[in-house]
């Protein structure tokens, strides 16, 4: 017989386990320059309106799919709805393109970690990050697979450390990882926030950061931007909490586990924005700019303005461990959390063990990611994917489920029933309207803003062949290929039983 399914062996592992997931580069990276963009201090409103309409009951609905369903995404659909089966194999698809991307994150950070100590970048950060990866021109961008040793041996290290927590299972790896690695994250970046705040100049960004602009409220984009960062930020729609709620025990409770995530997450982007903007108003007053002039987002802020902070601040070293151990640490846990994704949805289809299905699915992954990322076109493919897969396919994919859940009008009820046994805090119809009319309203209006601005101008200046095959093409692939992998037969028909009886 085969062996039973692991669960977690306590609700705060769950926890842990969910919030190592949800905190990730989002927070840091993403969060501080989403709220400084779109009002300030202001942005705290729109934010907390899409965490509390959209981004919450979304995450309940994930983990009553998961919860109820006892199964990887696939699986935990199917159980709800024969034809929802393609939803979970595109969430898993999608989680396979992040995943080759996102351990060349993980694996610069760490190098960057490095650098910090050695100040490798000396005074010019922006042509170091251009050397260490050997970028070219965006206009030339084209296929040129020469060998970046520096990110290569980093690379293997990260899939090595993943590997090896996910053969162990739920238990032995996942939860464990999670146990250590979270705290330390914890720990290393409230003293980064401390250090951080305590630098000269640090009051001028918080000034810059909290200051509210009222007006910004009145635009419908800063609304979409707050939506779709909660969204983002929370790891909903991707497969991942509806595989990590199939671990939990039978009688748990869903929706104040949710509660504890939801809060957990943001508080740590706050936080993640008070550390960020007291540096960069540090970098300003240095440099003599405002700090409107040093802020950036995303890999820039991470790999350009930080260590041009790390070179100038006082015990700048320090600063820079602590900041780019964050994002490792931040960043393993995610990654783990998105390979379980697909990890649990080939044993549940294929009848595969632990063992198999891990180092099948995840060492393919890992030579892909190996093979692409320690290249010259390797920075052009992550910015690509990033945007295509995992901003505009996630949306695509959000609005799908939440329509196809809604419509199929039994699900809804089932899945509110379900997390009404067992959770401290219950679901009334308030919950079936934001899920099936206000998420779904929400979501329809960002992926038609994406959809315009993604076909009106060229995706970050690259050659137009280049955003049709990597970006449009693979976005498009992914749905074929969800639609191909449901009509692979299940190893073992019994188990798409309805669990609710079984
Ligand atoms: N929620 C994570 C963050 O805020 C990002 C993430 C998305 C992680 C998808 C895993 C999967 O950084
Ligand atoms: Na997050």
């Amino acid at each position: 017989a085969p062996a039973p399914r692991e669960t977690f062996s306590s609700r705060k592992l769950f926890i842990l386990s969910a919030i190592g997931s949800a905190v990730g580069l989002g927070n840091i990276w993403r969060f501080p320059y989403v709220a400084y963009d779109n009002g300030g201090g202001a942005f705290l409103i729109p934010y907390l309106v899409a965490l509390l309409c959209a981004g919450i009951p979304l995450l309940f609905l994930d983990y009553s799919v998961g919860h109820r369903g006892r199964g990887s995404a696939p699986l935990a659909y199917r159980r709800l709805n024969r034809a929802a089966e393609p939803l979970g194999w595109w969430q898993v698809l999608i989680c396979f393109v992040i995943a080759i991307y996102y351990a060349a994150i993980i694996a610069w950070a760490a190098m960057y970690a490095w650098f910090s100590v050695t100040k490798a970048w000396g005074d010019d950060a922006g042509a170091f990050f251009d050397s260490y990866l050997k970028t070219a021109p965006a206009d030339q961008v084209g296929l040129s697979f020469d060998f970046v040793s520096g990110v290569f041996f980093p690379m293997l290290a990260v899939w090595i450390i993943a590997i090896v927590i996910m053969v162990a299972g739920v238990n032995k790896g996942i939860s464990r990882a999670n146990a250590i690695f979270l705290p330390l994250l914890v720990v290393m970046f409230v003293i980064l926030v401390i250090q951080a705040v305590f630098l000269p100049g640090a009051m001028e960004g918080l000034n810059a950061f909290f200051t509210p602009n009222w007006e910004a409220l009145k635009n419908p984009g800063v609304w979409a931007a707050a939506f779709g960062h909660i969204f983002f930020s929370l790891s909903v729609a991707f497969g991942i909490m509806v595989t990590y709620s199939s671990y939990l025990k039978r009688k748990t409770d869903l929706t104040g586990s949710g509660m504890v995530v939801a809060f957990a997450n943001s508080g740590f982007e706050i936080l993640a924005g008070i550390g960020v903007f007291a540096a960069l108003g540090f970098m300003a007053a240095a440099s003599g700019q405002s700090v409107s002039e040093v802020a950036g987002g995303g890999i820039g802020l991470a790999f350009i303005a930080f260590p041009t902070i790390v070179s100038e601040a006082p015990l700048g070293a320090i600063l820079g461990v602590l900041f780019f151990g964050s994002l490792v640490f931040a960043g393993l846990t995610s990654l783990i959390s998105i390979l379980e994704v697909i990890v649990a949805a080939f044993q549940d289809k294929l009848g595969w063990s632990r063992k198999s299905a891990t180092l099948i699915v995840t060492v393919p992954i890992a030579l892909i990611s190996m093979v692409l990322f320690p290249t010259t076109t390797g920075l052009y493919l992550l910015d690509t994917s990033d945007a295509f897969v995992n901003q505009f396919g996630i949306l695509a994919c959000a609005l799908v489920t939440v329509i196809v859940l809604t419509a199929g009008l039994t699900a809804l009820p089932q899945l509110q029933k379900h997390m009404n046994r067992t959770s401290s805090i219950k679901m009334g119809t308030g919950w079936r309207i934001l899920v099936g009319g206000i998420a779904p309203v929400a979501l329809g209006y960002m992926l038609i803003n994406e959809i315009q601005t993604k076909s009106t101008e060229q995706y970050s200046g690259y050659p137009a062949w280049f955003n049709g095959v990597f970006g449009w093409g693979m976005a498009g692939a992914l749905v074929v290929g969800a639609l191909l992998l449901s009509l692979i037969p299940w190893s073992d028909k019994s188990k798409l039983n309805d669990p609710e009886y079984d």
